[in-house]
């Protein structure tokens, strides 16, 4: 068990117990043309409202225009580490249905989809490290986003590398101990606040 493993009362599954989001991307790596196929289709087979899909991404391959251009749109601080990840990719969610409708539950559908995505890549034995910290404007007006589309992350994408190729600063947050709320505060049961009376 690595000591990224998260800590858990009972056993939960590999995948999920085992993901977590590194910095340190081996920049020698590459994705295959069916690992990256797989990642994609993880994706569009997430569950939605009304089956609507509201989510479109945007995917690019180190050295492709597209991973440049995302990877131009993120804050310096993720474009530090971005850079060695083999895929970027950009979710955005479609803001209103074809009638006009909002659709208030895209963001959270498509949050879903990047999900399957980054658990596809564990599963691939990848790693995935999602990111809020970019320029939305600068991404949309680089890649042509049309008006009406948002967009929500972007998903680094890669094969692991040693801790220590990282400059000191992000080499501490690479090994610090993985933390969460505890169960009692987080899952509640007969009324807000109150703890599980099963929960462990
Ligand atoms: C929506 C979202 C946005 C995030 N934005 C960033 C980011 O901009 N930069 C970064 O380094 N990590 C980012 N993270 C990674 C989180 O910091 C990380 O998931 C969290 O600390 C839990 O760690 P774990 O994924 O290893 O369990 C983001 C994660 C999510 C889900």
């Amino acid at each position: 068990m690595s000591p990224r493993t998260a800590t858990t009362a009972v056993a939960v599954h590999p995948l999920l117990a085992e993901r977590w989001s590194p910095r340190s991307f081996d920049a020698a790596h590459t994705l295959g043309d069916e690992e990256l196929v797989s990642l994609l289709e993880a994706a569009r087979w997430a569950p939605s409202a009304f089956n609507a899909q509201p989510w479109r991404f945007l995917v690019g391959r180190r050295g492709d225009p597209t991973y440049r251009r995302v990877l131009d749109s993120l804050i310096p601080f993720n474009q530090e580490w971005a850079r060695t990840s083999s895929l970027l990719v950009a979710a955005l969610a479609e803001e209103r249905a074809d009638n006009g409708v909002p659709l208030h539950g895209a963001a959270y559908d498509t949050g879903l989809a990047v999900s399957q995505l980054v658990l596809q890549a564990h599963a691939l034995g990848l790693h995935g490290h999602q990111m809020s910290g970019f320029d939305a404007e600068v991404l949309h007006g680089s890649l042509g986003v049309p008006g009406g589309y948002r967009a929500l992350s972007v998903v680094a994408v890669g094969a692991l590398a040693p801790a220590d190729l990282l400059p000191p600063r992000l080499r501490e947050r690479e090994t610090a101990a993985r933390e969460r709320r505890p169960v009692a505060e987080t899952f509640f049961g007969p009324t807000w606040g109150t703890p599980l009376p099963a929960g462990p």
